[in-house]
C-alpha cells in the first residue's frame, strides 16, 4: 500500500506512546504507523487492542539500540518521521540501576538519531519533510521552590502565564530557555539524550523538535506511578505509601491532552524548536492522594474517607524534586493548543478507566510486578 507518510513511533506500546499511536492511527488512515518497541515490562500490547488490525498499523518488537534494526527498518518503510518516545520512565526505578537508563535513553537515542542521519542522507531529497520529533520531561529543567507572594499563603492565582489564571505553589516555572538542571538520574538521561538531539540538528541540519511535558496521567500508566498506584492499592486496601511529608508539587495532564499536542507539534513545530507542554495544573501529592481517596471510595461505595486510613508516610525519595511547574504559554500563543480536561474530570475518567479495567490491572501486578513491589516497599 501507498501510504502519504511511513512513520516510526518508539515506545507505543507504553503509556503515552500508546495513545500517541492511537490517536494517529485512527486520524491518519492516509499515514503508516510504525510502533517500534521493545516491550520491556513498561510496554503492553494490550493497551493498543483496539487498534491492532487496523490496515494502516505495523508493530515491530525491537530495541531502539539496535542500529542495524532501526536502520533497515528505516529503509524498508522509507520512513520520512519518528516520534520517539521509547525511554525507561519511571525515577525510582533510575535510582536503583542508572545504566539501564543511560542505555536505553542516552545511546538508544543516539542510534535513532545516527540511523535517521545516514537513511535521511542517503535520499535525493536528504532532509527534505522529514522530521525527528523527541519526547522529554520537565525533569531536565530541575527542582523549583515553594515559595509565594508576600503575605499569599499557597496555592495563589497567578497570570504568569498567558492562561487566564491558574493555581500555582511559587512565582517560577520553567520555561524553554530554563538551564538544564537534572537531579536524579533519570532525568540526567533524558537532558543528556536532549541533547543529542539538538546536537543533530545544529551539526548536521537534522529537522528536529523537542518537547518537554510535565506529569501525565489517564488510562494505561504502568502501576509504579504515583495515580494508578494508589488507585489499585486504595482499592486493595493495601499501604499508600506518600514519600517524605508529600508536600512535593507536580503538574499533571491528561494524557490525551499531550497526546493532541504532540500532533499539532509534529504537523505544526518549528523546526529546532523547543515547546513545553503543561496544563497550569499544580498539585500538591498529598492532595491529589486525597482526591483519589475520595475519588474510589465514591465509586466502590465505601463510606466517605474509608481509606484516608490508608495513607503512610514513608523514607522520601533521594534527590526528591521539590516543585515542577511548566509554562507551555509558548504552545498555546504560537500553536494554539490548550488542555481540554479539567482535572476533576480527568481525575474522575482515570479513576474509573481503572476500576473498570481490573484485568488490565490484574495482569500486569502479577509476576515481575509483584516481585518490584515487594522489593521497593518492602524496605521503607
Ligand atoms: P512508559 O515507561 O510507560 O513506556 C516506555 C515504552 O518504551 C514501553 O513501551 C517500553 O517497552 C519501551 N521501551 C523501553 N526501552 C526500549 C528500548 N530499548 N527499545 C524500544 N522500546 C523501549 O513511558 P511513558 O510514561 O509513556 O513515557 C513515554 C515518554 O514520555 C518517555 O520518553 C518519557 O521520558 C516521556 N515523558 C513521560 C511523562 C510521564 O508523565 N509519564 C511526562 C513527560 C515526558
Ligand atoms: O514530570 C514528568 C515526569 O513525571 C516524567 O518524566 C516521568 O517519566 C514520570 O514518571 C513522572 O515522574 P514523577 O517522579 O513525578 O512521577 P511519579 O508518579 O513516580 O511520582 C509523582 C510524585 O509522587 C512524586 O513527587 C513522588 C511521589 N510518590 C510517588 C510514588 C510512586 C509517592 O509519594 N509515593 C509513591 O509511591
Amino acid at each position: 500500500m501507498n501510504f502519504k507518510r511511513n512513520i516510526i513511533i518508539t515506545g507505543g506500546a507504553g503509556f503515552i506512546g500508546s495513545h500517541v499511536v492511537r490517536l494517529f492511527v485512527r486520524k491518519y488512515p492516509e499515514y503508516h504507523i510504525i510502533n517500534l518497541d521493545l516491550l520491556t515490562y513498561a510496554g503492553n500490547l494490550a493497551n493498543l487492542k483496539d487498534i491492532e488490525n487496523e490496515p494502516n498499523y505495523t508493530f515491530v518488537k525491537a530495541d531502539i539500540c539496535d542500529f542495524d534494526t532501526v536502520y533497515a527498518l528505516m529503509q524498508e518503510h522509507k520512513v520520512d518521521g519518528i516520534i520517539h518516545l521509547a525511554a525507561e520512565s519511571h525515577v525510582d526505578r533510575s535510582i536503583k540501576d542508572p545504566f539501564t537508563f543511560a542505555r536505553t535513553n542516552v545511546m538508544g537515542t543516539l542510534s535513532l538519531l545516527q540511523a535517521a542521519k545516514l537513511y535521511w542522507e542517503s535520499l535525493p531529497e536528504k532532509f527534505e519533510g522529514k522530521r525527528f520529533y523527541h519526547i522529554s520531561t520537565d525533569e531536565v529543567y530541575g527542582a523549583l521552590e515553594l515559595t509565594h507572594p508576600e503575605g499569599i499563603e499557597p496555592p495563589f492565582t497567578t497570570t504568569a502565564s498567558s492562561s487566564e489564571h491558574h493555581l500555582a505553589y511559587g512565582k517560577d516555572f520553567f520555561y524553554e530557555d530554563t538551564p538544564y538542571n537534572p537531579h536524579s538520574p533519570y532525568s540526567a538521561a533524558k537532558a543528556s539524550s536532549d541533547h543529542f538531539v539538538r546536537a543533530f540538528h545544529d551539526t548536521y541540519g537534522m529537522p528536529t523538535i523537542v518537547t518537554n511535558c510535565s506529569n501525565n496521567y489517564g488510562p494505561y500508566q504502568f502501576p509504579e506511578k504515583l495515580i494508578p498506584l494508589f488507585i489499585n492499592n486504595i482499592r486493595h486496601r493495601k499501604p499508600l505509601p506518600v514519600y517524605g511529608k508529600g508536600e512535593n508539587v507536580r503538574d499533571w495532564l491528561y494524557v490525551e491532552d499531550h497526546a493532541r499536542a504532540i500532533d499539532l507539534i509534529f504537523h505544526k513545530g518549528e523546526v529546532a524548536e523547543t515547546y513545553n507542554i503543561g496544563g497550569f495544573n499544580e498539585w500538591k501529592n498529598i492532595d491529589i492522594i486525597k482526591v483519589l481517596i475520595a475519588t474510589v471510595d465514591r465509586l466502590l461505595g465505601n463510606e466517605e474517607g474509608a481509606s484516608l486510613d490508608l495513607i503512610t508516610y514513608v523514607t522520601d525519595r533521594a534527590g526528591h524534586d521539590m516543585r515542577y511547574a511548566i509554562d507551555s504559554s509558548k504552545l498555546q500563543r504560537e500553536l494554539g493548543w490548550e488542555p481540554s480536561l479539567q482535572f476533576e474530570e480527568g481525575i474522575e475518567k482515570t479513576v474509573r478507566w481503572y476500576l473498570d479495567n481490573e484485568e488490565w490491572l490484574e495482569n500486569i501486578t502479577s509476576g515481575d510486578y509483584e516481585r518490584y513491589y515487594e522489593e521497593m516497599y518492602s524496605k521503607r
